[in-house]
């Protein structure tokens, strides 16, 4: 294993749009505390958004560059900046899985709207759906199941709706580049917005959840989450601050 990973003690596992991004001047503070830090961080983004998008925003901002990237809300995971995948996570979606029978289930369902072709993947399947309740939600993945898919269901924002081969979400797929990487075992802050980083939450990391988070996540309270009182990446910064004060 790499040894420049292994003695990185502690490991940054951050959402990117509307938790580190959103406020350019407080992403500006962000980058200097990180560069100030690299040598004992892994930096991980972990987003709804696929690589090359990821590598446009790190392009055109102050983000750092990061060690890793958890794209296409957990389902890819890259290596930075080549892009590589890492195959064995793939390896864990079961047999029954199938985007393409996830689409055809979900036809003419007239609450959900496909998003655009260049948001799918193989093992991402995405719609919008304005206001969809814990039930219509239950019925949709009941929908899938039915059709032989094994999904889980991640809904962000009242808007957006995820797909995705049921185990992969976020939060494993940090758990899993955590044990691969076998350095910060323990030492996992994790930090977002909506709906799709509440599997980082779940995983038992020292959680951030940034004040402009959406409601389904400002209501969600466990001693491994700290409701910052700043926004956006002033939001991240605040919580590393508070969760390094608590050791
Ligand atoms: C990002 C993705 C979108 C997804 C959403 C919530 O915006 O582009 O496809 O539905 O995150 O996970």
């Amino acid at each position: 294993m790499n040894k420049m990973i292994q003695s990185r003690k502690s490991m940054l596992a951050s959402d990117l749009d509307g938790t580190l991004l959103g406020d350019p001047a407080a992403l500006d503070q962000f980058a200097e505390w990180a560069a100030g830090n690299r040598d004992s961080l892994l930096l991980v983004y972990v987003t709804g958004r696929f690589f090359g998008s990821v590598v446009e925003a790190v392009r055109t901002s102050s983000l750092p560059d990061p060690d890793a990237v958890i794209a296409a809300v957990g389902t890819n995971i890259h290596k930075y900046p080549g892009g590589e995948i890492l195959k064995e996570w793939h390896d864990q979606v079961c047999n029954h899985w199938n985007a393409h029978t996830v689409r055809q289930s979900l036809e003419n369902q007239e609450s959900l709207q496909l998003q655009e072709e260049e948001f799918q993947s193989e093992f991402k399947v995405s719609y919008y759906s304005e206001n969809a309740d814990s039930r219509k939600l239950e019925a949709l993945l009941q929908r899938v199941k039915s059709a032989g898919v094994d999904a889980e269901i991640i809904y962000s924002s009242n808007h957006d709706l995820d797909f995705l081969p049921a185990g992969m979400n976020k939060g494993a797929a940090v758990a899993f580049l955590a044990d691969r990487w076998r350095g910060p075992a323990g030492n996992i802050i994790a930090s977002g917005d909506t709906g799709n980083d509440r599997s980082l939450f779940e995983r038992g990391f020292h959680g951030i959840v940034v004040a402009n988070a959406q409601p389904e996540l400002k209501t969600i309270e466990a001693p491994n989450i700290y409701h910052a009182r700043s926004p956006y990446a002033r939001g991240v910064l605040e919580g590393i601050r508070y969760w390094r004060e608590q050791k």
